[in-house]
């Protein structure tokens, strides 16, 4: 079976950013949610987006996995133009999108939807008919990822009977499974309770120790983003507000003056 070498050649190449967004605008009747927001993303980055509710974080990251299509502005990945791929081209290029539930077969179960999004990147699509090699492939492929987000305990619970940390883990999984070249989290310890959330940090924090690929994290808790940025953005308004080193972003006026206790929460 062979595996697609979609970005793996221009991701050697450095000092050109792996995700890049140029001017990236979204006009939404006379409201710009997102204002001309230039950013490079590097490979081996972990970036926290940060900003008060409504600053257009998730409208950004629909811009850039192509749910929602620019008034202006271009969107790059290793160089190339993806501005007018369609979401699904996106995620074939290596954009990677943490799934929704909706987007997982409820009445499968664990490793069952991991060894489909194993399959699918492997390029034979979302099939049950394959032969007996590839299936066994598949599943030990699937079985690894399933033990690396720690799901091996539910790997034959439905998924319509996990628990919500549990789901949120599987989304993980899934995205794992596609092995994107861009990961994109949206508050993925969103509705956790304390002692779910860690893991799924845990697990964000272990794909950052494979430096080839990048990280776009929405995340509110400043505990969380201080242990895991390599680099903090702050939308507000639709616009990059402060762009840099957690310590040195952490301590802008931007962010003290008009964030911290507000629109993010100090927990
Ligand atoms: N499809 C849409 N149509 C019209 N307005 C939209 C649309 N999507 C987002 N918006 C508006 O764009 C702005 C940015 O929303 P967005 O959801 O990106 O914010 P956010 O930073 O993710 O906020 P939160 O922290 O609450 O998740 C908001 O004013 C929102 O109402
Ligand atoms: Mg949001």
């Amino acid at each position: 079976m062979r595996e697609r070498g979609r970005f793996n050649a221009p991701l050697r190449r450095m000092s050109q950013p792996l995700l890049e967004t140029r001017d990236l605008t979204v006009r939404f009747g006379g409201h710009v949610a997102v204002d001309s927001v230039s950013c490079g993303f590097r490979a081996g980055e972990l970036t926290a987006i940060v900003g008060p509710n409504g600053a257009g974080k998730t409208t950004y990251f629909n811009l850039i996995s192509g749910q929602v299509r620019a008034t202006a502005g271009r969107v790059l990945l290793a160089g190339q133009d993806i501005t007018r791929a369609g979401a699904a081209e996106r995620t074939a290029r290596g954009i990677g999108r943490a799934f929704q539930l909706t987007n997982l077969f409820p009445d499968l179960t664990v490793l069952e939807n991991v060894r489909l999004a194993v399959q699918a990147r492997r390029g034979c699509g979302f099939t049950l008919l394959r032969r007996a090699a590839d299936l066994s492939g598949l599943a030990a492929a699937a079985r690894n990822i399933v033990t690396r987000v720690r799901l091996d305990r539910v790997e034959t619970a439905r998924v319509s009977e996990l628990s919500h940390g549990d789901q949120r883990k599987l989304e993980v999984a899934m995205l794992i499974a596609l092995d994107p070249a861009v990961y994109m989290f949206d508050e993925p310890t969103a509705g956790m309770s304390m002692d779910e959330a860690p893991r799924v940090l845990d697990l964000i924090a272990a794909l950052q120790a494979d430096r080839t690929r990048c990280i776009l994290l929405v995340e509110h808790k400043l505990d969380v983003i201080r242990t895991l940025a390599d680099r903090i953005v702050v939308l507000h308004n639709g616009r990059v507000a402060a762009d840099g080193p957690p310590a040195e972003v952490m301590e802008s006026d931007v962010v003290q003056e008009a964030y911290m206790g507000r629109g993010l929460d100090v927990a």
